[in-house]
């Protein structure tokens, strides 16, 4: 079925539309949230099943701390409850779990689930599923350019020593392949400060679904579009 088709090798997913799912059955946003988790099982089924290698999930954004309180620490609580308890069946299934995010922010508690769960499915080889959780892609940028003119004023390079692959390794992303498509559930079509850099030549893929409605088959759909698409990366293709 998937013969010849191109996979890609890094798939994002922007998971947005749990409120909504919620407000629709009269529940609670948390409900929207924790329904969302089972969205997250199948895509990591979906994408070892397909050969994909990288699977980067936002979950929590900088600005998601501006949420009302409740629900803010309802997603925290969600996050370590999945971590500390997906985190055997992950290993289970080959898949290296990684943290993209500025971990300041963290308690000691969330902290230690984080550091637990890249130990435990460090030996993963089959997919490596980066949760970005309190990320920004703008501050992440920033923590690049403010490292590397430390190392300017330090005498360490020189300003014209930058170049793209210099500035790609002093980001957050750095271990990680550029992503190859986006995804945002729900209908929006913006990225929400996510992976601004890395995505400069990604296909961007927007269905209506809301994520808790996001199954293997509408993984699937996704993977199909994208196998459609034309890459040129700015050039021109042999046939025009
Ligand atoms: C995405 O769903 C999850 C997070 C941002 C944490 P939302 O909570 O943004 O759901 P909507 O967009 O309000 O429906
Ligand atoms: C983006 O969704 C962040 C995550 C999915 C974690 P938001 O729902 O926070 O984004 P906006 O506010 O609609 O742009
Ligand atoms: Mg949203």
């Amino acid at each position: 079925m998937t013969e010849n088709r191109a996979i890609p090798t890094h798939v994002a997913i922007i998971m947005d539309g749990n409120g909504r799912w919620a407000k629709q059955r009269g529940k609670e946003r948390y409900e929207g949230h924790l329904a969302g988790v089972e969205s997250v099982r199948s895509a990591v089924r979906a994408a070892v099943r397909n050969g994909v290698k990288w699977l980067t999930l936002y979950a929590f954004s900088t600005e998601n701390w501006g949420r009302p309180a409740a629900e803010v620490e309802a997603i925290m609580e969600l996050f370590c409850r999945t971590v500390v308890g997906e985190g055997a069946a992950l290993a289970e299934q080959g898949v290296r779990v990684k943290i993209l995010g500025e971990r300041t922010r963290f308690s000691a508690s969330v902290l230690e689930m984080i550091e637990r769960i890249e130990a435990t499915t460090a030996s993963g080889d089959r997919l490596t599923l980066v949760l970005a959780f309190n990320y920004s892609s703008r501050r992440e940028i920033l923590l690049a350019a403010q490292s590397l003119a430390q190392q300017v004023a330090e005498g360490r390079m020189q300003a014209e020593d930058i170049d793209e692959q210099l500035f790609a390794s002093a980001l957050m992303t750095s271990e990680m392949p550029d992503p190859d498509l986006i995804i945002r559930t729900s209908g929006e079509c913006r990225l929400s400060n996510f992976l601004l850099w890395q995505a400069s030549y990604a296909e961007m893929y927007f269905p209506e679904v809301l994520w808790p409605d996001f199954d293997e088959e509408a993984f699937d759909k996704a993977l199909e579009a994208y196998a459609g698409r034309e890459r040129r990366y700015g050039l021109v293709n042999d046939e025009c």
